[in-house]
């Protein structure tokens, strides 16, 4: 008798668990092809893509936030669930209904868990991992360029199957199937999420795409070769069957390379500083990416920096100069892209575009000192949305150099 309440028990529990987390146990997670992909996993748990989710990264939880603390009608859980189309695609609900909304409002304890078991499960919190982009069988361009993005624009497969680059794949643990949004160049798959997207107030945020239709130079030009590596000699898995070795194949590494993990801005971003024959000092810049520098969230910036010194290295003056853009509300009020209503003051860079940037010599100024750094936040925003980890705060330097005039 215990052994049957027990198992019902147990049945029950998995019933809930699989309504809340439709991949199960068995694909929760990237520790799940960890043993087989561990050149693949270590990498990716380098990148953001890993941090997608609120409850590992404190800017997303802290716009959540100020987005609810702006609209008072909306609900925590509602805009959650919104964000989550990209952010964690493979999330068990697409809307929220009046009933619920009504129900969260009033602190209903029973839908509250509920939510908390929906969007806060392992997989969840997992973020941007192996199964979204691994079982997504189809991608559709034309629901993604009309605005439907993220678990919109896609098809998942069948639980078990890995869609790759090959077609000649076998493994112990899953179905391989090859898709040509892993084996061709073309950024079909990074488009799901990163071509762009309209916010409430229907203005585009998030462009790299649509960035990208703009300035490539070629159309299979794609996102690879600078965000996940060139493709290099390696193994697929670390796993052999018993008497057999691995294949030698090409792959590319996961490493998703953004500012923070990496020198992208360094290898794609030329930068050269002289002194004109007008005497004024110029900084060139010379972006080789296909969309704008910065790209993406809209609140990245790219700051060049000059001091210029006497001749006793005393610094006389100092400039700063923001690559980045302006989001502003129906009041004309700086805000977060989600919320803004249109651009202001946009000084990004284009894409492949050389800029020259001059500044005036003041009197006295012998040498000079020039490079660039990066915030992943604009500092007065982040202070106002209440952004506490020093990850989001810091500058990250990139270039230095110091010349005399
Ligand atoms: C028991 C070991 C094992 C586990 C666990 C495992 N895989 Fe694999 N996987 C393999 C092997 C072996 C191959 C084939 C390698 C080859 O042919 O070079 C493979 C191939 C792949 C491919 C390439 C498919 C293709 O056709 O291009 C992908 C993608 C993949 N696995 C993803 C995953 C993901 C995601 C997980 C976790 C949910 C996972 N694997 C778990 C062993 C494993
Ligand atoms: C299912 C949606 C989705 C897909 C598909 C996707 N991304 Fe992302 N990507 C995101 C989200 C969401 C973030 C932000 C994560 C965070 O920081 O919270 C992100 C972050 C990034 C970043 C870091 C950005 C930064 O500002 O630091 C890079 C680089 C990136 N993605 C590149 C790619 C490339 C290349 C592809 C295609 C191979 C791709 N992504 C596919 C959703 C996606
Ligand atoms: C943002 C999407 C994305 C995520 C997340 C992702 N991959 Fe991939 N993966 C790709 C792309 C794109 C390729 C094809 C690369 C190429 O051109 O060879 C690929 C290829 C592979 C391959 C075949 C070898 C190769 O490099 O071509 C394996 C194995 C693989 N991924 C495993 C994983 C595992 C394991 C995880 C989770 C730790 C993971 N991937 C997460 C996009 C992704
Ligand atoms: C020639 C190399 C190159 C190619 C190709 C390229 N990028 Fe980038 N990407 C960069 C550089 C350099 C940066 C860093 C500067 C910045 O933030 O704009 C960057 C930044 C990003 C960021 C923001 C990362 C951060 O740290 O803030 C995202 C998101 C991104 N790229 C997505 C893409 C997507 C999607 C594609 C394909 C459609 C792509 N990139 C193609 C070079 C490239
Ligand atoms: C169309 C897909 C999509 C939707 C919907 C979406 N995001 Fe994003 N989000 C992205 C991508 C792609 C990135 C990475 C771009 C980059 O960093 O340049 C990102 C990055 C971010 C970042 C920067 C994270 C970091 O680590 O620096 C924040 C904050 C953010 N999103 C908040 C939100 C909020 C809040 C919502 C809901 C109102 C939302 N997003 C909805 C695609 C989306």
């Amino acid at each position: 008798m215990r052994f049957i309440l027990s198992l019902l028990l147990t049945l029950g529990l998995q019933a809930v668990s699989t309504e809340v987390n439709p991949l199960g146990k068995k694909w929760e997670s990237n520790k799940n092809c960890e043993a087989c992909h561990q050149y693949f996993s270590k990498k990716w748990e380098t990148s953001r893509h890993s941090h997608a989710h609120y409850n590992k990264n404190d800017l997303f939880k802290k716009s959540l936030d100020y987005i609810v603390r702006k609209n008072p009608t909306l609900v925590l859980d509602e805009v959650k669930v919104e964000c989550a189309q990209c952010h964690n695609p493979r999330l068990a609900k697409r809307d929220v209904s009046n009933e619920e909304k009504v129900a969260l409002l009033f602190g209903d304890k029973e839908t509250k868990t509920h939510f908390r078991n929906l969007l806060d499960n392992k997989t969840m919190e997992n973020g941007i991992n192996c199964m979204v982009c691994h079982n997504i069988d189809k991608i559709h361009m034309d629901k993604i360029k009309a605005d439907k993005g993220g678990m919109y624009g896609v098809t998942f497969g069948p639980l078990g199957t890995m869609y790759g680059p090959f077609a000649d794949s076998h493994s112990p643990y899953h179905k391989s199937e090859r898709r040509d949004h892993f084996a061709t160049n073309e950024p079909t798959l990074c488009f799901v999420c990163h071509y762009g997207k309209k916010n409430k107030y229907g203005l585009w945020v998030y462009e790299t795409g649509k960035e990208y239709e703009r300035y490539a130079e070629r159309p299979d030009e794609g996102c690879k070769e600078c965000h996940m590596s060139k493709k290099r000699k390696g193994y697929a898995s670390n796993y052999a069957p018993p008497g057999d070795t691995p294949k030698e194949r090409m792959i590319r590494q996961h490493r998703f390379a953004s500012v923070d993990n990496s020198n992208i801005l360094l290898d794609y971003v030329d930068i050269k500083g002289k002194t004109e024959d007008s005497g004024a000092f110029s900084i060139s810049l010379t972006n080789r990416a296909p969309h704008k520098v910065p790209t993406g969230y809209g609140l990245r910036q790219v700051i060049l920096k000059v001091t210029f010194m006497d001749r006793n290295d005393k610094p006389i003056k100092s400039i700063r100069y923001v690559l980045g853009a302006e989001w502003l509300d129906a009041q004309g009020n700086v805000t977060i892209p989600h919320l803004a209503t249109k651009i202001g003051k946009d000084t990004r860079l284009e894409g492949k575009t050389t800029k020259v940037y001059k500044f005036k010599v003041p009197q006295n100024a012998t040498y000079v000192k020039y490079g660039f750094s990066y915030r992943l936040i604009d500092e007065k925003l982040a202070k106002e949305m209440g952004v506490s980890d020093p990850f989001f705060l810091r500058e990250y330097t990139f270039f230095e150099q110091r010349l005399h005039l």
